[in-house]
């Protein structure tokens, strides 16, 4: 099963930087087993350099968002055929901070989604529960209702990832414990396998939110955890080649 390295650079990094990660990256993804796939998504304008100078390395580019709509008057935003042109081959959609800082509802996640695998993109669409809504008892009702509701219609088996990234987990510091993790994703797991053909395989859950090199083995040691998605510790070269490692 390929277990998935993503980075979400947010909105850092600068060409010198993006340069010298991406090598240690490239040479960390290269000791890797073929079973890890690693992708960096850096802020847009940095897209086309990351893809240069991960050329001819198994490692991937990605967006970290793209709009609902190919193309149009829609000043300051970039669609998936554009990143696709720029030679990213994944996006990021639906991110908990898109979704709060930029009121992005589901039903848009889905229209950026569906988006983007026409482009040719596999999206990562992002879910996952407030701490309120975990404290009352609702998270498993709450990711379930997000992720029927971020899926696009031509989202099939193996053209898109998921990520369960509690909310409160990001950039905290605090993650949930193993076991709830493990609940969380094999019940996405279920909740996506009831709306796909019969015998599809299952999709493939990322998890995210203050994944560290400490925490990332026992994290990707999980047989429902296909992978992480790594905030922070993906601007530290060191950092994020040693969670490469523990894949
Ligand atoms: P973090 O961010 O690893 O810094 O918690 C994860 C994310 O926002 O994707």
């Amino acid at each position: 099963m390929t277990k998935w390295i993503v980075g979400n650079w947010k909105m850092y990094g600068e060409p010198q930087m993006a340069r010298s990660l991406a090598q240690a990256v490239v040479q960390a993804a290269a000791r890797a087993p073929q079973q890890v796939q690693v992708v960096l998504c850096p802020p847009a304008l940095l897209v086309c350099q990351l893809v240069q100078a991960v050329q001819g390395s198994p490692v991937g580019v990605g967006g970290q968002d793209c709009h609902t709509q190919p193309e149009g008057a829609f000043t300051g935003n970039i669609s998936a055929p554009m990143l696709k042109e720029a030679g990213a081959g994944y996006v990021i959609v639906g991110h908990s901070e898109r979704r709060a800082l930029h009121g992005e509802s589901s039903e848009q996640v889905r229209q950026k989604a569906a988006q983007a695998i026409s482009a040719g993109l596999v999206p990562i669409i992002c879910v996952g529960e407030t701490l309120a809504e975990r404290d009352s008892g609702k998270a498993l009702e709450v990711v379930a209702q997000q992720v029927l509701a971020s899926l696009p219609e031509n989202a099939k088996a193996g053209n898109f990832v998921l990520a369960y990234e509690p909310v409160w987990a990001i950039g905290s510091g605090k993650t949930p414990s193993t076991q709830d993790i493990v609940q969380m994703h094999a019940h996405i797991i279920g909740v996506v396998a009831a709306q796909q053909e019969k015998g599809s395989a299952p999709v493939a859950v990322l998890y995210g939110g203050s994944v560290k090199p400490e925490n990332a083995a026992d994290i990707l040691s999980q047989g429902e955890v296909s992978g992480v998605l790594v905030g922070g510790a993906s601007l530290r070269a060191e950092q994020f080649c040693s969670i490469i490692e523990a894949a």
